[in-house]
């Protein structure tokens, strides 16, 4: 059984919601797959203070002890992780934006894109965005 972690990055479980379930239980169809859907109102994430720490000595070095890390790890039990934002302003949202930020880490790793932490492991990682 494959595993799909959906972030959805709406202020209301609307339509980002209502967009992202559908796509899940289309995949849940397959009859290989689980999955679940986080909301990222639900979770604590400071907008990043622009430090470099975490460019410079790993992400542990963050300032901020929040909850970027629990979702991280939700991401890397994944077999493929879904990011689902409202369109603002023709973007994501900014919730949305600031886990992105967050994840600048990944970016500064040897190797990325291939090395990157949605690649690590035992296996790749799919990756898809929906824009609501
Ligand atoms: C502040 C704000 C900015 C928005 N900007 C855009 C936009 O640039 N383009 C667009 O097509 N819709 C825009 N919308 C509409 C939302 O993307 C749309 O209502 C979306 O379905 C909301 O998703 P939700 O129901 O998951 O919150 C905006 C809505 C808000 C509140």
């Amino acid at each position: 059984m494959k595993r799909v972690v959906a972030l959805a990055g709406s202020a209301r479980a609307k339509h980002t919601h209502q967009a992202v379930s559908r796509f899940l239980e289309h995949l849940e169809a397959l009859g290989t797959v689980e999955s679940e859907i986080l909301m990222l109102n639900d979770y604590r994430l400071a907008p990043c203070l622009g430090c470099k720490l975490c460019f410079e000595k790993g992400e542990e070095a963050c300032p901020f002890k929040d909850d970027r890390d629990a979702l991280v790890e939700k991401l890397l039990a994944a077999d493929g992780v879904v990011f689902a934002s409202p369109s603002y302003m023709f973007r994501v949202r900014g919730l949305m934006k600031t886990f992105i930020d967050r994840l600048a880490f990944s970016a500064t790793a040897p190797g990325f894109p291939e090395a990157s932490w949605l690649e690590s492991g035992h296996h790749r990682r799919s990756l898809l965005t929906l824009v609501v």
